[in-house]
């Protein structure tokens, strides 16, 4: 339909009712040949969102109208942007740097003129968004794609009124279209039960345990919760003030909203279970063995760390983790060098200390653009913020290591050297090393089991894969994997 793809000079070309021809003959074809009572639900978007095609947001209005007019369709469903470029890619499945019910606007616009009943799609991530969508006319119709693979149960848990048990997206698109983007199955971050039914369906408790959890990350709360869910006992330490571990850390990057509603949903989660949960405790054998256990799960997770390379540097040098942590002042002013071997951490790290008030910040990777380990869904935004704070970009620079205080990057490409020694601190993003002295240090006959990051640093997906799937597996007939 768009004047720009759309070359023909004949019948299928030339003008808005040559270039809507092809999709008027589908629709018919498709109306003749299923019953009066088969839906046929059109989709498309509201708004492309970008001149490249164009098209905009009267045109589509218009293409929506005369489809209607030829009566074979039955429902309109409507979503925004284009996955013509990648600038407007992120728009076809908006991450949480977006708003709720972002392409509302677009169904709301339409309804009133079309006879038949519309959807909006786009970002209605909870029930009282799909609620409020319709008592406000918007739409008669909602879709709620993410909402339904982070949590099938959704529609019962909410005409049960159990709302709080919602698993809640989080909208960052890593385990579903990222996936899918990487090749992989369909996954979901917070939901492993999507890309593995094993880890769906929950086993009978065969016997009783009395379980130990150490570590209150991602692994270490959801081991906990389906244990606690199959029926087990379960105690949990955190050596830290508040639960999260690393993912408390995610939950304050910027353009990430909604990353920490899956914490808050474990932490609920594991009050409504009746887990016993002890922050502050710094954990040790003895601590564990006064509660009799009957197993021990540790989830202790992974510390960011500057790399062994960068030593000798005679700036200050710290972590992306350490960033979040510090105090604004520290930045203000000061010409920041930024380095992470694959690039997402550095680019929200890189943000927030031009944000901070940095004077000038570089970003550098070993990968050949910035962004080589974010999916396209995320992409636009994240370009859009560097170019906004006049973020410099470096790729394809491998870090060698430290000459005289200064650091010595090597471009991969032409192998020449650069010494770094203008900025006035550094910042490592994206390193960590495992957690594992805890679970090294323990003398028991007593099975103990090692989940997360302090098995290898991986995702979060790892993480809540692997806490999921052991918690399924203590006290049943499953066979128990230990992981290390
Ligand atoms: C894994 C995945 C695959 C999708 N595939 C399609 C597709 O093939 N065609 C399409 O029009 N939209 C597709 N979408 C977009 C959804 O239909 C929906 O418009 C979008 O996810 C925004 O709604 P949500 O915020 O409720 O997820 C896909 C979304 C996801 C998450
Ligand atoms: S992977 Fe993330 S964005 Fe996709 S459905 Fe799951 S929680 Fe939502």
């Amino acid at each position: 339909m768009s004047p720009v793809l759309n070359q023909r000079d004949d019948e299928y070309g030339r003008d808005i009712i040559g270039r809507m021809r092809f999709s008027v003959e589908v629709v018919k074809a498709i109306r003749k040949v299923v019953s009066d009572n088969f839906i046929i639900s059109f989709r498309m978007s509201g708004d492309p969102m970008t001149d490249v095609l164009g098209l905009d947001q009267e045109d589509m209005f218009e293409i929506a109208q005369r489809l209607d007019a030829i009566n074979c369709i039955d429902l309109f469903n409507i979503s925004g942007g284009t996955g013509a470029i990648l600038g407007a890619q992120d728009k076809t499945i908006p991450p949480d740097s977006y708003p709720v019910r972002c392409f509302n606007h677009l169904a709301k616009k339409m309804r009133p003129h079309l006879s038949v009943p519309v959807l909006a799609a786009g970002r209605i991530v909870k029930p009282i968004h799909a609620e409020q969508s319709l008592t406000e006319g918007d739409c008669d119709l909602v879709a709620m794609t993410r909402a339904i693979i982070a949590d099938p149960n959704m529609p019962v848990l909410s005409y049960e009124g159990k709302d709080k048990q919602i698993r809640p997206c989080i909208g960052t698109n890593q385990g579903c279209i990222g996936r899918t983007a990487a090749g992989l199955s369909l996954g979901c971050t917070v939901n492993p039960g999507v890309a593995n039914d094993h880890l769906h369906d929950y086993a009978e408790m065969v016997y009783f345990q009395r379980v130990v959890v150490v570590g209150g990350g991602p692994a270490g709360m959801e081991a906990a919760r389906v244990a606690a869910e199959r029926g087990h006992e379960v105690i949990l330490f955190e050596a830290e003030a508040k639960l999260g571990g690393q993912a408390a850390y995610g939950a304050l990057q910027p353009d990430r909203g909604h990353f920490g509603l899956h914490m808050e949903w474990l932490i609920s989660e594991l009050h409504r279970l009746g887990v016993n949960v002890y922050c502050n405790v710094e954990a040790t054998q003895d601590i564990f063995m006064k509660m009799h256990p009957d197993c021990i799960i540790v989830a202790t997770g992974a510390r960011t760390i500057v790399p062994r390379e960068a030593a000798g540097i005679a700036v200050p040098s710290i972590t992306d983790v350490e960033v979040l942590d510090a105090n604004p002042t520290f930045f203000t002013d000061k010409d920041v060098f930024v380095y992470d071997p694959s690039g997402m951490r550095g680019c929200y790290t890189s943000n927030i200390v031009k944000k901070a008030g940095a004077n000038h910040v570089e970003l550098s990777t070993l990968g050949e653009t910035v962004l080589d380990d974010v999916d396209n869904t995320n992409k636009p935004s994240m370009y859009k913020r560097l170019r906004e704070y006049n973020i410099l970009c470096t790729p394809n620079q491998r870090l060698i290591g430290t000459e005289n205080g200064e650091i010595v990057l090597q471009d991969v490409w032409s192998n020449e050297f650069r010494y770094i020694s203008e900025f006035d601190i550094c910042v490592f993003a994206g390193y960590r090393t495992s957690r594992f002295e805890i679970a090294d240090s323990l003398q028991t006959q007593i099975p103990v089991h090692t989940i997360g990051d302090c098995v290898a640093p991986r995702s979060m997906y790892e993480a809540i894969a692997e806490g999921v799937r052991i918690g399924n597996e203590i006290g049943s007939h499953k066979k128990v994997q230990t992981f290390s």
